[in-house]
């Protein structure tokens, strides 16, 4: 690596600008941090916008008609159904396979069936196309893996039913409340898109090499599994479990401070003042709890949200209180990430066609600190 550019080293990228995009800003009004969709703060998306809406806004770069969203959400119902042979295959995955691993192998699969199969990588209607069958697919697969590992009969995708109600209506085996549906559909558009996040930029790094969206798509499912990512609403509700009452939070919070554990929930790369979307779900949480009529998650939260927050200057991201609402929904923590990923889509997609439509090949460089120049001993004198 050449001398003047060894001080372009960012450990973790952190603060690199590596794209330009029309799809997300983070900064909000005078870089305050705030959350934007294709110039819409989620702000004003959340509570009016359906994830059809959300999803059609990224993939096609506008808020849909009432006449193309009927269009939209037509050809997302008619294709929800899974090919046989990945219905028979997770009847042959050991029961103890995670799903976010199942979903990763779901869309390989996925992409074996797809019509549009042998399109070049760059093709956008295409890209468009397939992007539509996964928003529509992923659902179906997560749902329909849960049921068989749970010994259960298959729910089959219902046509009257919206993505959110139909998403736990398979899962659940009954069309969820209005308020729970809300909640869930609220949850997935605030999940939807979040500009150059690792799993993001993973899709995007794969396709610059024009391979395809597909896979794009698994490596980005790879990325978000981990648990620094995607993977920490599950985690999140471990930390919730693990203190079990209201009476143990604050010692519990206090000792894993002390301990300076890594607390699941909190903090983010780039918000430094607060996650948008962690404070418009929190008020369903609340909403939920009082559904179920168990506010005692609340009540444990809350504590530790505080002393996070205060204590660290660490307030909660987006999966703090999405573990929550998900259990309210009765959801198995295992799917947690798997339905983070199934939102995620529609905005990995997004990205995938902008980036093929105005592609570079992404390489960046790395700074070299192993052994200097060494000779070569022949293996007889080794
Ligand atoms: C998502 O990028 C995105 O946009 C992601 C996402 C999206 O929509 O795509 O928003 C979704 O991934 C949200 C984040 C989910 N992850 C977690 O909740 C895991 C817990 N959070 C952390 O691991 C951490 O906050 C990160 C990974 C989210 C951000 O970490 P950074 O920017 O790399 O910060 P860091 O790890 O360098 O930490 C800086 C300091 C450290 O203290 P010191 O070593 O300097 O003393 O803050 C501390 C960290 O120990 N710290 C935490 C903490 N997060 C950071 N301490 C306790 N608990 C935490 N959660």
């Amino acid at each position: 690596m050449s001398a003047e550019s060894t001080d372009q080293y960012h450990p973790g990228l952190e603060g690199v600008i590596a794209n330009e995009t029309a799809i997300a800003n983070l900064e909000g009004k005078e870089g305050s941090g705030g959350l934007e969709y294709r110039g819409y703060r989620i702000e004003d998306l959340a509570n009016v916008v359906s994830y059809e809406e959300t999803a059609f806004l990224l993939l096609h770069g506008d808020l849909p008609s009432a006449s193309q969203l009927r269009d939209f959400d037509a050809r997302l119902r008619a294709a929800r159904a899974l090919p046989d042979p990945l219905v028979d295959l997770f009847r042959k995955i050991p029961p103890t396979i995670h799903p976010m691993d199942v979903l990763r192998t779901s869309v390989s699969v996925l992409s074996h069936y797809d019509p549009d199969v042998n399109a070049p990588p760059g093709d956008h209607a295409a890209n468009v196309r397939k992007a539509e069958r996964m928003i529509a697919q992923m659902p179906t697969a997560v749902a329909y893996h849960d049921r068989i590992v749970k010994g259960l009969p298959l729910v089959e995708p219902r046509g009257d039913l919206d993505h959110a109600a139909n998403f736990l209506n398979m899962v659940n085996g009954s069309v969820p409340s209005e308020t729970m549906r809300h909640a869930f559909d609220l949850s997935l558009v605030l999940y939807t898109e979040h500009e150059l996040n690792a799993s993001t930029f993973s899709a995007r790094v794969t396709v610059s090499t024009l391979s395809d969206i597909y896979s794009g798509i698994v490596a980005a499912i790879g990325t978000l599994k981990g648990p620094l990512h995607g993977g920490a609403n599950e985690e999140a509700w471990k930390v919730l479990e693990q203190v079990g009452a209201p009476e143990n939070a604050e010692r519990w919070i206090q000792d894993a401070l002390a301990r300076k554990e890594r607390i699941m929930g909190f903090g983010h790369r780039v918000y430094k003042t607060g996650d948008p979307r962690s404070r418009i779900l929190k008020e369903y949480c609340t909403k939920l709890a009082a559904e179920v009529g168990d506010d005692r998650w609340e009540r444990i939260a809350e504590p530790i949200e505080k002393a996070v927050t205060t204590q660290k200057a660490l307030p909660p991201n987006v999966d703090w209180p999405s573990a929550r609402l998900y259990h309210y929904m009765n959801l198995s923590i295992e799917l947690y990430t798997p339905i983070f990923a199934m939102a995620r889509v529609a905005g990995w997609a997004a990205h995938i066609v902008e980036q093929l439509d105005h592609n570079r090949l992404m390489r960046p460089r790395a700074r070299y600190i192993g052994p200097p120049n060494r000779s070569v001993t022949p293996l007889k004198n080794r």
